[in-house]
């Protein structure tokens, strides 16, 4: 692999342990002003530091991110409709490798929609932009978007996974499932998950453990960190657990014992 694409790759995706924690705040290129990423200059600071990586359109980059920020930019460059849209999978690339070099992107973020009306289009998207950024030494994380109508089983996410990497992928992101270990067996390059919908704090821990556990190299996750009513300590909860090994319990006691919690809201958390 290439000198810079193994470079880039390596600031997502830390050496030490080969693992990452990816913040993603890219929702409104489909949802708009997703609930708590309203105004997502407000959500994303505190977290930045905890962050190895923030997942974003230059939209958001340009007007909400310092330029002085350090942080590795995984730049979704595909979109082109939204949730009011005919259909989700109709996704373009929507940014230029040119944008991407210009924002010092560590990272190309694509949506693939696997055995959805548009998979062909969406499916060459992904080749062209692996081209693309193989020019000039920029990896592409492959989003493997479920549609209304697949069924998120190992068999499904294992199929699209393996799609993303004989394509070219240099990462993957999908979701967590039963024998989840068989959809990273069957993916030559790191697969990481995404949290979806807002769980407890609890269950997104839990997913998390059991991901890593998997074989997973780590999060892309959103809104079970900016839609907790403590997305502070949620971030690094989730750290905790995939750079160093913690458990759920573990996390827990580490995190939000800190938090000038009330004790019953605490035991709620521990318990439910
Ligand atoms: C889809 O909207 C995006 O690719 C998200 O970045 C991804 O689904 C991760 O976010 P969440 O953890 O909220 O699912």
């Amino acid at each position: 692999m290439d000198w810079g694409i193994r470079n880039r790759l390596s600031r997502i995706m830390k050496p030490q342990d080969g693992k990452g924690v990816m913040l993603a705040v890219d929702h409104g290129y489909f949802l708009g002003p997703t609930e708590r990423l309203e105004d997502p200059k407000k959500t994303i600071k505190p977290l930045l530091k905890h962050a190895d990586s923030l997942m974003l359109t230059r939209g958001v980059l340009r007007t909400c991110v310092d330029s002085e920020s350090d942080i590795p930019i995984v730049l979704r460059v595909s979109g082109g409709t939204s949730i009011l849209g005919e259909d989700l999978s109709n996704e373009t690339i929507t940014t230029s490798i040119e944008e991407a070099i210009r924002v010092n992107a560590s990272c190309l973020a694509l949506s693939i929609f696997v055995g959805s009306k548009y998979e062909h289009q969406t499916l060459k998207n992904l080749s062209k932009l692996v081209d693309e950024g193989e020019k000039y030494g920029i990896p592409v994380l492959a989003v493997t978007a479920v549609g209304k109508e697949m069924a998120r089983d190992a068999r499904y996410l294992a199929l699209s996974c393996r799609v993303a990497a004989e394509l070219g992928a240099h990462l993957v992101k999908t979701y967590y499932c039963e024998n989840f270990e068989k959809v990273v067996e069957g993916c030559p390059v790191p697969v990481i998950i995404a949290g979806g919908k807002k769980l407890t704090e609890k269950e997104a821990l839990n997913l998390t453990f059991n991901a890593i556990r998997d074989g997973a190299s780590g999060v892309d996750m959103g809104r079970n960190i900016w839609q907790s009513d403590h997305p502070i300590e949620m971030i690094q909860a989730v750290r905790s657990i995939v750079h160093d090994r913690q458990t759920v319990e573990e996390s827990i006691n580490s995190f939000f014992m800190n938090k000038n919690m009330r004790s019953n809201e605490l035991e709620t958390l521990k318990t439910r």
